[in-house]
């Protein structure tokens, strides 16, 4: 038995919330992402037997973390094989559980072999890993979950700018409803090929409100913000992503006072945001649930 077989290592990666920008992001246009206060944690030693055990309560699909598994043998070229837990506040909700699981094992397998990597690297790899499981994808997720903070990201990581920004005023609501991300994208590609000129005229317009986003949350225009936020949510209903649930939901929050609501990721269900101010914040809490919404402390 050597040393390692009794090393515990632990890694942990944050949730993320689309800020705005969704659909637009996988067609090479930019978008706004945060990193949240929520976690998956990785726990991880080596096996005693040559097989990986694995028990991942919190990540809905057990492939994020075999191939992870797999392409870091690869790529380090090592051979050793892992008991894997995982402690999860994001899982059910889009909150990016799946990604934030694949960060924190690379970052726990990194962590076993004591290998640094700088944060582009590890979103390359891990980028690659979450597109050969779940096909189509910005990685705006990724991003989140490495970068931490409030980020503007362009497709596949061609950009990744933290914005100075601490926190943003934002309350969510959950749908109750699981939204299935592979299926929209699918749904928008579909559109795209029937209709291109309009789907790329709406991702254009989407494009220009998250420019200028990233320039009023610097500046913690808030006001603005909201209002973008609400041309944005316009842009989701044009390509049919949005639903009854959501716009209600989003509807109730404005009419109690937010500077601006939309629903937040691919749509079809999970998520919407609301930009609040102080005095407003549970009024609009109040309002969302109103509508269905389950509140989502953040
Ligand atoms: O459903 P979510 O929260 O994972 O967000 C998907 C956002 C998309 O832009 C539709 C897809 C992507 O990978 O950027």
């Amino acid at each position: 038995m050597n040393e390692d077989s009794n090393k515990i290592v632990t890694a942990r990666a944050p949730g993320k919330l689309m800020i705005m920008g969704e659909h637009a992001v996988v067609y090479g246009y930019p978008c706004i992402v945060s990193a949240i206060d929520k976690y998956i944690e990785v726990k991880l030693t080596k096996s005693e037997v040559p097989e990986d055990t694995i028990q991942t309560p919190g990540v809905s699909d057990n492939r994020f973390i075999t191939v992870t598994l797999e392409t870091f043998r690869k790529k380090f070229g090592k051979n050793d094989f892992f008991t894997i837990g995982t402690k999860s506040d994001i899982t059910g909700f889009g909150l990016g559980s799946s990604s934030a699981a694949t960060v924190a094992l690379v970052k726990a397998l990194l962590s076993f072999y004591e290998i640094s990597l700088d944060n582009k690297k590890i979103f390359d790899m891990c980028f690659e890993i979450v597109k050969s499981v779940q096909g189509e994808g910005s990685g705006f997720d990724i991003a989140a979950a490495i970068y931490g903070g409030t980020l503007y990201f362009v497709t596949g990581g061609k950009k990744i700018e933290e914005l100075p920004v601490n926190s943003l005023p934002v309350i969510v609501g959950f749908s109750g409803i699981k939204a299935d991300t592979v299926k929209q994208v699918s749904m928008v590609k579909e559109k795209m090929q029937k209709y291109g000129k309009s789907i790329m005229a709406i991702f254009e317009n989407i494009s220009r409100l998250t420019e200028e986003a990233k320039q009023r949350i610097t500046e913690k225009d808030w006001v603005r913000v909201g209002k973008l936020f609400n041309y944005n949510q316009d842009c989701l209903e044009s390509l049919g992503v949005s639903t009854e649930k959501l716009n209600g939901m989003v509807i109730a929050a404005r009419i109690a006072g937010a500077y601006g609501a939309k629903l937040s990721g691919a749509g079809g269900g999970d998520c919407m945001i609301a930009l609040v101010s102080d005095e407003n914040r549970e009024a609009v809490k109040e309002a969302v649930k109103s509508a269905g919404g389950e509140i989502i402390n953040i």
